[in-house]
């Protein structure tokens, strides 16, 4: 029995695929290498030692999901596939309904038929728009402000009307804050492609030369200093709360709905300041302008994930900024410098790590 990552070969994919695999878990990977390379899941076999199967998939394309399900005995799915950038998602956003919706849909409509009704689901800290309450628990009002939002909202819509026509379904859908960090092995990391969008990439792309200056987005909010205050979690976290999320999945039907979150709040100034401690590089900054769509204040009230599911996160924010700068420093261009014919070859059709 397996357990399908679909975007297993992402930031948060891999680093879940890792844990997966140190507990004990067989997984399966489909990828369509979109925003991720087939080098981070070569990676993931290093660090970890074991093997597994990987198939380069577009959801999108049912017949080849299908095979998936032919070719292993799945047990459970955790969904991390999508596209993710706020920015884009306003500029092109049927792309976005359909890297995201429809082709949750056609996963969907692939479990059901081979009786696969165990699914955790990647969703985001995004559906509560702007908080009505500090800290955000569970039950807070949900809204979007913008299409990836959106996508995120409407799939845990589908998936809670998906339960309500079969409660044989068992589905998490895990609401992540701001993941940073990186593997201790400093292998596996976050990437962006093109200039990033979120703050730690950005940060680290500062000290290691490739930018020149971090442009903060406003100083006049009502927070501690005036800059954005965020829940930053590590990633190695992150992932953690997967496996507890698919122990629950396995045991209870339902839909439910998790924070994944530390709980404490930093500021933009503040992160600076633990990643400027962290790596002893100094970090030029500047104030702009506020970032259109931002909020002031978004971190986590995490007690229902640690109540219902036994988990909560344990780095702090030195670990993090230390985890950040280790994978940048080691990898300047990402998994760039490291992707070779050999592994495009192996990712053709199904290859194994
Ligand atoms: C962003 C997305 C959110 C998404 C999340 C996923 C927006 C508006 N929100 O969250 O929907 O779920 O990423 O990772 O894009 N900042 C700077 N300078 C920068 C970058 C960020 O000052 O160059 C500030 C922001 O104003 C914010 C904080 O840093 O206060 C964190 O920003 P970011 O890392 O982009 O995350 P979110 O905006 O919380």
């Amino acid at each position: 029995m397996a357990i399908l990552i679909t975007g297993g070969a992402g930031y948060i994919g891999s680093h879940t695929c890792i844990e997966l695999l140190n507990a004990g878990h067989e997984i399966v990977v489909a990828d369509n290498y979109i925003n991720s390379k087939p080098e981070s899941l070569r990676r993931v076999n290093e660090i970890t030692g074991k093997t597994f199967k990987v198939y380069r998939v577009d959801l999108m394309d049912e017949l080849d999901l299908e095979k998936v399900f032919i070719e292993n005995t799945i047990e459970a799915v955790i969904h991390f596939a999508g596209l993710k950038a706020v920015g884009e998602s306003v500029q092109i956003p049927l792309i976005y309904y359909e890297a995201n919706i429809i082709s949750t849909l056609k996963l969907c409509n692939v479990m059901k038929k081979h009786h696969v009704k165990k699914l955790v689901f990647s969703s985001s800290a995004t559906v509560y728009g702007v908080p009505q309450r500090i800290p955000i628990s569970e039950d807070s009002a949900l809204s979007a402000m913008n299409p990836y939002g959106r996508t995120k909202l409407m799939i845990e819509e589908i998936l809670a009307d998906l339960y309500g026509s079969d409660h044989d379904w068992s589905i998490a859908l895990l609401r992540y804050f701001n993941p940073i960090g990186a593997h201790k092995s400093g292998l596996i990391g976050e990437e962006p492609i093109g200039m990033p969008n979120n703050l730690m990439p950005y940060i680290t792309q500062v000290a290691i030369g490739k930018l020149k200056e971090l442009n903060i987005y406003g100083n006049n909010y009502p927070t501690k200093d005036g800059t954005g205050v965020r829940d930053y979690i590590h990633v190695v976290d992150l992932a953690k709360g997967h496996l507890k999320a698919l122990e629950k999945v396995t045991k209870i039907p339902g839909v439910d709905a998790f924070n994944l979150g530390t709980g404490k709040g930093y500021s933009v100034l503040e992160v600076v300041a633990a990643f400027e401690k962290a790596s002893n590089v100094k970090i030029p900054y500047k104030i702009v302008s506020p970032r259109p769509g931002d909020i002031a204040v978004c971190y986590a009230d995490p007690t229902k994930a640690r109540i219902d599911l036994g988990w909560n996160a344990e780095k702090g924010i030195e670990e993090m900024c230390i985890d950040s700068w280790i994978w940048q420093s080691k990898n300047p261009n990402g998994y760039e410098a490291a992707f070779n014919e050999e592994d495009s070859r192996l990712v053709k059709t199904a290859g194994i790590f």
